[in-house]
């Protein structure tokens, strides 16, 4: 039953790409330049840039590899491979993880549902700034649609994982994603090419050392495990299901490649319209969705492009949900010995009431505010910035102190068929530099050094 459930997913197909459709997505293009506008706008790129080299790519090939060993979900994989051990504790609080990124994400990916709606119906079309501004706000502080969307899309995500056709999904993102590509980088001509827009790039790309601090670099961390979904499982899950052909140093690297890739180029398109129409580069959470209108407005074509804009973007937000949503039907359904079906049923219900919640944060749930932040806010500050390094810390701590370089090194070097010559450096990189680092910026973020 199991394998008949890997093999479906997995073999024939590439999970290579299933596992870049994870990273790409909302993280990349809602999530960085929201983050980097409120944390200082070049040197958080230039932190941001060194964090996923130093820890990004060790802690992603470390989960690939004890996926693929055990060919378990986390959970199951940490038990494997450390029996009796509190390993697993790893695993469980990767799908805690899971559940509460689904929550908040889901709501976002409502928002560009919402957006394509409008950009159906030409909604953008004459408004100044302000309006957009006034637009979003008044859309997000609604009690039903944003409540409406995030249920529509979380159906969406559930019945894919659900029925299996994932498959076909992805077979279509393969296509799709370079599309979304090509439109990004059309955008970026655009804004780059707006009166002011120097301003932007200046603000993107110039590091201003004065104004790193603790917390600067704590969020350079979180975005950098959640861009990549890392640090809760996903990557085991996935890794679960990668051929034992495949070079998972490879794969690694060129999903960390596109996925920064993309985030940087969603950030030229970003900035130079941010100062360019005059928006507040920290306005937070809802800066993309009043930015982007605004760029389509300028360029010809801009109805069209919209449309398929926020099309691709609600795509690349499925193949991102649905990865979350597979780590806890995964666990579910192998651990609990449930059906698939009877696992996405009961994950979706946890992750839909508690999405209500998150996407009330500035409607029927906006009066609820812990340390200045809604419940949406607590989610994601607590996912990205907690629970995904203290998740990628032991999981790296794990592959280069407990699982055994022989283990290791067979699974990197496909049983010594591949040579696998970064070796050395990956273990010193996930033994020594991954995990200090981590342990040093998180505790400095957190005020606890
Ligand atoms: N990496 C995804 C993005 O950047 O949109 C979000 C995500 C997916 C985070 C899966 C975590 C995860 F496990």
């Amino acid at each position: 039953m199991q394998t008949e459930q890997r093999d479906s997913f997995g073999s024939r197909f590439g999970v290579i790409a299933a596992a870049a459709g994870s990273a790409i997505g909302l993280g990349n293009i809602w999530r960085f330049p929201y983050v980097l506008g409120e944390n200082g706008g070049g040197i958080f790129l230039l932190i941001y840039l060194i964090l996923v080299a130093m820890v990004g790519i060790p802690v992603m090939l470390s989960e690939f590899t004890i996926g693929r060993s055990t060919q378990r979900n986390p959970y199951g994989a940490f038990r494997r491979l450390a029996p009796h051990r509190p390993w697993y504790l790893v695993g469980l609080m990767g799908i805690a993880a899971a559940f509460m990124i689904l929550a908040f994400y889901a709501v976002v990916a409502g928002w560009t549902l919402e957006y394509l709606y409008q950009a159906l119906l030409n909604g953008f079309r004459g408004k100044s700034s302000a309006e957009i501004t006034t637009m979003f706000d008044t859309f997000r502080g609604g009690t039903f649609r944003p409540i409406l969307w995030f249920l529509i899309f979380m159906f969406m995500t559930a019945w894919i994982v659900m029925s299996g056709i994932r498959k076909g999904i992805e077979k279509y993102t393969k296509i799709l994603m370079p599309f979304l590509f090509i439109l990004i980088i059309v955008l970026d001509i655009r804004a780059i090419t707006l009166p002011g827009a120097a301003e932007g790039l200046k603000f993107l790309f110039r590091p201003d050392f004065s104004k790193i601090t603790a917390e600067t670099i704590l969020e350079a961390l979180g975005q950098g495990f959640f861009s990549l979904s890392i640090g809760m499982g996903t990557l085991i899950t996935y890794g679960s299901y990668i051929n034992k052909k495949e070079k998972l140093g490879n794969a690694a690297l060129n999903v960390t490649l596109a996925d920064t890739l993309i985030a940087v180029l969603a950030g030229i398109a970003i900035f130079p319209a941010v100062f360019a129409f005059g928006i507040e580069p920290g306005e937070g959470t809802g800066l993309v969705f009043k930015t982007l209108p605004l760029i389509f407005q300028e360029m010809p074509g801009g109805y069209i492009f919209s449309i398929i804009f926020f099309l691709l973007l609600a795509i690349a937000a499925l193949t991102s949900t649905i990865s979350v949503l597979e780590v806890i039907v995964a666990f579910f359904s192998e651990e609990l010995n449930i059906s698939r079906k009877a696992a996405t049923l009961l994950a979706s219900l946890a992750v839909g009431i508690l999405g209500i919640f998150a996407a009330g944060s500035w409607g029927w749930f906006g009066g609820i505010h812990v340390m200045n932040q809604n419940f949406f806010g607590i989610l994601d500050f607590t996912t990205a910035n907690i629970l995904l390094p203290v998740g990628g810390f032991f999981i790296v701590i794990f592959v280069g102190w407990f699982m055994g370089p022989g283990r290791v090194k067979a699974e990197l070097s496909n049983d010594g068929s591949i040579r696998a010559a970064y070796l050395p450096v990956f273990m010193f990189l996930v033994r020594f530099v991954a995990p200090l680092a981590i342990a040093l910026v998180f505790m400095n973020g957190l005020g606890l050094l």
